[in-house]
Order: C-alpha cells, then structure tokens, then sequence
C-alpha cells in the first residue's frame, strides 16, 4: 500500500470543535468564553485559535515523569507561536517503581480518563506528557478512541548511574547485583554503595527498557515528531523538541490530521518490525497490541511472530547489548534504525508530520550502537511466539535475552501458586530443583493478581547460583520488566486464573520447549489433564468492589492486550470521535 500526504483542512479557522462550546451570542456560550477569560484566554468572536490541551503526568510520586512539568513553557510556547490556545490539565501518573500491584492496573484507568478529558472539554487537539511505561500506552490508548490530533511527547531517559567507576544502566544491572547479593559475591556494603549510586537523576530508565522501548513505538507509529523519542532527559534536543512539539500539534489542528488518518495496519506491522529489531521490551507488545485493538491494527500473536522473519536485533543496547539509549540516541535514534530496516520497513506510512517515513530517514553514526541487518548483534529477531497445550493463545519470550542453550529444553516443572509461594520457598535448601528443572509461576496473570506484575523473571534458587547456574527456563503468566533478561516465558495465555493449562500443572511434570519452532507443551496424557480440569478450582478473588473488581471482570487476555473489552470499539463507526456535546450545559 502506498500512502501519500492525505490530510485535507477539516477544521477550517473559526470551525474547531471548540467551536460548539463558544460561539453565539446566548447565556451558555457567553459563560463558556467568561470561563476562558477568567484562566487567561480570551477567545475571538470567529475562535479562530485552535484550544490544545496538554495532559500532564508529572508527579512527585513518579521521579520518571516528573521531568515533564519543566517542558511545559516550551510546548506552551510553540502553541501560542503557531496560533493556538494551550490548556495544561493534569493526568494520573502511572510509576512503575512504586503501584502496587502493578501499574499496568491502571493503564485501562488512565486511558479512559484521557479519553473522557478530551471527550468532555472544548479540545481541538491534545499534547499528552508522559514517560514511565504504562503512563504512554495508557494516554495514546484514550487519545485513540477520542481520535483528536494527537502527539506524545516524553521526557527522555535518565542519566547514567556510576558504580565503581564503570556506567550502570538502569534495572538491568540491579537484576545482576540482586542475584550476586543473594548468592554473596558481593558484600551488604557493596549493595549499599549500589543503592546509593542509582540515585542519578529523573527521566526514565535508560536501557531498551519498556519506557525505551513504548516511546520509539509511538514514534513509529507517526504519533510523536520523528527523531525525538530517544533524545535523553535534560538536554537541548530535548527542550527543543518540546517546543516543535507545540507548533506541530497546531498545524495538525488545523489540518485535522487525527489518529485515525495517520495509523493504518501498516502502521502497527512497522512498530512490531521496531521493537524486534531493536530488542524491545515484551511489554511494549502487549501495549502495542491494545493500541491496535483501539484503532485499526487488530494485532495478533501470530503477526508478532511473522513479522520478525528475516529480521534480527541490530541495535546494541541493555538488555540484549551492552549500551544505553543516550548512545542509541547519538547514533540516530528511530530514523537511523529505520533506515537500516530498509525495504522491511513500510516506509510510505506516515509520520506524524504527515510526510512518509521514507523522507524522514537518518544514516547511522559509523561504529555506534545501531548495527545493520547483516552485521547484528543477534541473528534473529527478539522475540519468539510459542503455542501449544500449555498456552493455546500463545506465549512470549525475549530471545535475544535468553540463554542458547536452553533454546531446545525439556525438564520437570517445579510449580509456584503465586508470588507469596514462590519468594517462600524458592531459596528453601529442600526444594528439588536442578538446572534442567523448569520453573512455573501460577496466578499472575490481568485476572490473577489482577494487573499482571513483573514478576516472571523468577530469581534463580541460591543453591543453584552456588552451582554457578545463571539461568533456567522459567513460564509464567505474567510480565517481566523491559529490563529483565534470561529465558523466561511470559504472557502464558490463556491465565491459570481463568483455567488456562498453565494452572494444571504439578510438580514433577515434564514441559518441553522448541523456541525456534515456536512450541511449548506439556507432556501429561490427555485423560489425565481432563481429570485435573474437572478438578481445578478457580482462585478466590481478594477485590470484591472498586477498580479492581471491574478490571477483573472485563480485562482481555494478554493476547488481546490486557484492554477491557468494554474499551475496544465494535464497529468502524465507533472507531471515531463522538462529540460529546448534546445540548447546552
Ligand atoms: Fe519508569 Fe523505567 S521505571 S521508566
């Protein structure tokens, strides 16, 4: 499919949305424009001025996106420039570090509160600030449905912490040293200097960690400015792409260019090639799958799987290399990686300037971290889609963090019922594990928990890691961090909560693997596995009222994104912005 520049003036000057709010000469609009006047905008009679609202996410309580708030003058700035009316409103902040039990609880919450803010205010284009890993999906998913012109702007990465002398990036080194802590190659005051060190400054982590990984994704897609998403916290590029954020936004108004006119299926087959190329995070997958489910894509886990054939990982960054993203960034960030995909990449789909990608391309630093696709850094795409009779909708894993050797694997399982089970006894000196032993983690899944923790890089028993074993075959149903690494499973679907196979394993089964052939099963007899069906008992919900209890009741399947199927439109016509306004209020 070839897309040109499609976009025509659908809001012509004097016919924005906001339009229905404030013109006329009655009591009602008169209020609505006294409203304006009293926060400092005073609208024309023709309101001519497109309104842009900015969602902010910044919070004290999420040092990643904290950063935003010091971006606001510049993307104020821009919009005044280009002829609109900036309107700052605040928005839930998802941190990742401190919600518990996750926040991909909340990521359904925070796009339905994006989605009724711009449904419900006189907004003719939006500027969503957000940067820790749910917080950009969760905003894009509610920008989506309400189909207004949308950009994402984030704050960047954070600096890199020093231990010892040597760069540190974040999560992935703190994984290493946990496991080194707990096995004693590294003393209590050695842990302590590390803690105090990863205090480094604010933006997001800073390898090819979710947050990396969600905001190259929105890049891709064409719904943040091209080149920018990876241009580190604190920086100049930075500060200068918050103001180009704010002009463009208006000039997006102005020509209505709305989500549903940039993103087509090509769009999201192009942000799938991304993340496997650029050793993405596996929950940047799930995101990018709801994303779909919002708009046009429909992803599905077999196209995540297709999709990386012929494809490898070129870009050397932490986990699957050894860099940061401030390198990705000065070898050229998206434009760069792009350009090395070549032909692989659809580059007549758009960008959100609304010119194709293939006009917007950058040539790779000679020697950075961005590699080509004949000299990667690993031969294969990241990711592996398996199915079988332990997860008959699918399961994920990294395999460009994954040991090799246990690629092709058959051992017995070793079953936890949940988390609290397994930080109990996974260090017990009696548990019978051995490095061929496969670990299982029930119960963590969207339903289980509910929200589907990272908790499926499950720590290595200590008895083993005194055997000098740093990884095992772990599946779990739920996440791990983009930052995680080893060969661990994830994303078992169906969930043992909801009576997938995963829950009717026992110890001493035998599971076998084949990732190169996408294959994962359990090796109990037919009869046997019926018997344990009639058997299995649904888990006791814990949350009988509030967000949990409706998240429990309507989350999907992680391969359908976790989204509530309320969320999701059921006909075309539903794909599109309904205007809220019925009558004067
Ligand atoms: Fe917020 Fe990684 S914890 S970006």
């Amino acid at each position: 499919m070839t897309n040109q520049p499609k976009f025509t003036s659908q809001t012509q000057r004097g016919n924005f949305r906001s339009s229905e709010w404030f013109a006329g000469d009655d009591e009602v609009a008169l209020a609505h424009r006294v409203v304006m006047a009293s926060v400092g905008h005073e609208i024309d009679a023709q309101n001519s001025k497109p309104i842009i609202g900015i969602a902010d996410s910044s919070s004290d309580l999420n040092p990643c996106n904290l950063p935003l708030r010091d971006f606001l003058p510049a993307i104020k700035q821009g919009i005044i420039d280009a002829g609109g009316i900036p309107m700052f409103f605040p928005v839930m902040s998802l941190g990742e570090d401190l919600m518990k039990p996750s926040a991909m609880l909340y990521r359904n919450m925070l796009s339905m509160e994006v989605e009724e803010y711009l449904r419900s205010y006189p907004l003719d284009g939006v500027v969503l600030l957000a940067n820790c890993d749910k917080s950009v999906p969760g905003a894009l998913m509610g920008a989506l449905s309400a189909d207004l012109p949308t950009l994402m702007f984030t704050a960047g990465a954070r600096p890199a912490a020093l231990f010892q002398g040597r760069r540190v990036g974040t999560g992935t080194e703190l994984w290493r040293m946990w496991s080194d802590f707990r096995s004693k190659k590294i003393t209590e005051s050695e842990w302590k200097e590390f803690e105090g060190c990863l205090n480094c400054g604010l933006g997001s982590c800073n390898t090819m960690g979710t947050a990396s990984s969600v905001a190259m994704m929105v890049e891709a897609l064409g719904l943040t400015l091209p080149g920018t998403s990876t241009h580190p916290e604190n920086t100049q590029e930075r500060k200068d792409a918050a103001y180009a954020t704010g002009k463009a936004i208006v000039e997006m108004t102005f020509e209505g260019r709305t989500p549903s006119k940039i993103l087509t299926s090509g769009s999201f087959r192009n942000a799938v090639r991304v993340l496997q190329s650029c050793g993405g995070s596996t929950n940047a997958i799930i995101h990018l799958i709801a994303l779909s489910g919002r708009a046009e894509g429909n992803l599905t886990m077999d196209q995540i799987s297709s999709l990386g054939e012929g494809l490898s990982v070129i870009v050397d960054v932490e986990p699957s290399g050894r860099e940061l993203i401030q390198e990705f960034d000065i070898a050229g960030g998206l434009p760069a990686l792009i350009n090395q995909l070549g032909e692989r990449f659809e580059l007549d789909e758009l960008t959100s300037l609304g010119t194709p990608w293939r006009s917007n391309l950058a040539n790779p630093v000679s020697g950075s971290v961005i590699k080509s696709l004949d000299i990667p850094i690993y031969p294969k795409a990241a990711f592996g889609v398996l199915f079988g009779n332990l997860a008959p909708k699918g399961a994920l894993i990294k395999v460009s963090a994954a040991s090799e050797h246990l690629l092709i694997h058959s051992g017995k399982a070793i079953v936890f019922n949940g988390y609290e089970d397994m930080r109990t006894r996974i260090d017990d000196p009696e548990l019978e594990v051995s490095k061929d032993s496969v670990l299982i983690l029930k119960d963590c899944g969207p339903v289980g928990v509910p929200g589907m923790p990272e908790w499926g890089m499950i720590p290595i028993p200590k008895k083993l890691i005194a055997q000098g074993v740093t990884d095992m075959v772990r599946i779990s149903d739920a996440r791990m961090s983009g930052t995680s690494f080893g060969t661990c499973i994830l994303h078992v679907s169906p969930e043992s909560a909801v009576g997938g196979p995963l829950g009717l394993v026992e110890d001493g089964d035998m599971i076998e693997i084949d990732i190169p052939a996408g294959k994962i099963d359990l090796r109990v007899d037919e009869s046997e596995l019926e018997r344990r069906s009639r058997d299995w008992v649904a888990p006791k919900s814990a949350h009988l009222r509030g967000w949990p209890a409706l998240y429990q009741l309507h989350v999907l399947q992680s391969d359908e994104g976790c989204d509530l199927d309320f969320l999701r439109p059921t006909s075309p016509e539903m794909r599109r912005f309904v205007p809220p306004v019925v009558g004067r209020s």
